[in-house]
């Protein structure tokens, strides 16, 4: 079985070779299987984090220790009978709402979702079992009823109603949020929170889809939280209990600054505009090398995304080097501090950007538009029509589970 799946990993791969694969994954999964003591130690390496992070709360990263929540501290009696005096109105019913406010009412608590009437969302949220008047109002009846404010509307949203949400802010309520935007940046944002109320934040590292997917399937997506305003001395117990109460697994402390920042520059960085543009680069040069479209798609895109970066995913970047030739491994190690060298200029910019505000200041100006969907919808359409992205869908029917 063990050589099914490691020859699975691999089975696109020109690069790694399926016997080492094997002997790798082996050694990872199975330790101690291949009767070396050797070998074992290697194992004892890819398993140590795993068993070390049970039940412990103070974790070293990499030679810097920190404190880290998992849902066994909540178990759900134990959230229930902490929150059973709370009513969650949780406006916004995009992405997160949708799974946050699924999971919260899974999870046996009192969720209502605010929204506006007759929306897209509104009838999201009917299809999925909400009932106006019950627990489906508009957005101010909601936020009167409840006394946690989870505020999921969009980034661009929460700045546009601030005015009527805060007014209807009294001190028993609790103000959430699942991003850093509208508080860290409130110059340009306007969102400036009252002073006489907890203030949290739980950010799912991943789409409201993944929040719920994984919550399904009895697993929990990883968060981080943070504390704003901790006028009741128990805000940092708020947050950890309603970060395992939404759906999350392990819950990473953060500041509100901290995680906006970060996210602003992952997203425009290496999570997707970053990678994006490496592709492209890498592509339009083979082309203008004589190469094939298919040919430079699957060196640039189809190998990337198929067989190597799920290695660097699953078990690390130093084992996917040792799992590929030694050709590709040396090329590999020569090349890498000369990306690093010409690339770390441009990400200093963007971490500037995402700081002094102007990519929230783009962020909020683009997409107050009243035509900013049709805009988007017209880059995303520039982004279908490039050949590259064309070629990938003819590749994609090859895959092998597609033959
Ligand atoms: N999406 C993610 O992957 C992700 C991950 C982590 C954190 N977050 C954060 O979670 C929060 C919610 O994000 P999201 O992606 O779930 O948002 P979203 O999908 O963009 O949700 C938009 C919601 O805002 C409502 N809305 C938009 N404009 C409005 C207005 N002028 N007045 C009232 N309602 C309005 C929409 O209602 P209608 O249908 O009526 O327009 C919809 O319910 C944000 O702070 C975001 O940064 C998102």
């Amino acid at each position: 079985m063990l050589r099914t799946q490691a020859a699975r990993l691999i089975c696109n791969s020109r690069v790694v070779t399926a016997k080492r694969t094997f002997a790798l994954a082996a050694r990872s999964i199975n330790n101690g299987a291949m009767g070396n003591a050797a070998q074992s130690v290697a194992a004892k390496k890819f398993l140590t984090p795993m068993i070390a992070t049970r039940g412990l709360k103070q974790i070293n990263f990499g030679g810097t220790v920190e404190t880290v929540y998992e849902r066994a501290d909540w178990p759900k009696e134990k959230l229930l009978n902490y929150f059973k005096n709370d009513t969650f109105a949780l406006i916004g019913y995009g992405s997160q709402g949708y799974g946050q406010g699924l999971n919260l009412r899974d999870n046996g608590l009192n969720v209502i979702i605010g929204v506006r009437k007759n929306g897209a969302s509104w009838k999201a949220a009917v299809e999925d079992g909400w009932v106006p008047g019950e627990n489906l109002f508009e957005v101010e009846e909601a936020i009167k009823k409840g006394n946690y404010v989870m505020n999921l509307l969009s980034d661009a949203a929460q700045s546009e109603t601030w005015n009527t949400v805060k007014s209807l802010l009294t001190k028993d309520k609790t103000l959430y949020f699942s991003h850093g935007f509208s508080p860290v940046f409130k110059d340009l944002t306007h969102v400036e929170p009252p002073k006489d109320i907890d203030v949290i934040l739980v950010a799912p590292k991943g789409s409201g889809r993944t929040v719920r997917s994984l919550f399904k399937e009895g697993r929990g997506i990883n968060s981080s939280y943070a504390v704003w305003n901790d006028v009741s001395g128990k805000a940092n117990e708020k947050a950890q209990a309603l970060a395992v109460a939404i759906g999350s697994g392990y819950v990473y402390k953060t500041t509100f600054e901290r995680e906006v920042t970060s996210d602003l520059y992952g997203e425009r960085g290496c999570l997707m505009g970053g990678i994006h543009g490496m592709f492209l680069a890498q592509y339009e040069v083979l082309r203008e090398n004589g190469h094939s479209p298919s040919e430079a798609f699957n060196e640039t895109v189809e190998e990337a995304t198929q067989s190597l970066y799920p290695l660097i995913g699953k078990y690390g970047m130093d084992y996917m080097y040792d799992a590929c030739s030694t050709t590709a491994r040396r090329g590999a190690l020569d090349w890498y501090p000369i990306f690093k060298d010409a690339l770390k200029p441009v990400f200093e910019d963007l971490y500037e950007s995402t700081k002094n505000g102007s990519e929230t200041k783009r962020s909020l100006e683009f997409n107050s538009q009243p035509d900013y969907r049709e805009k988007l919808e017209g880059e995303l359409q520039t982004i279908r029509n490039m050949e590259i992205w064309k070629v990938g869908k003819e590749v994609r029917k090859l895959r092998p589970e597609n033959n």
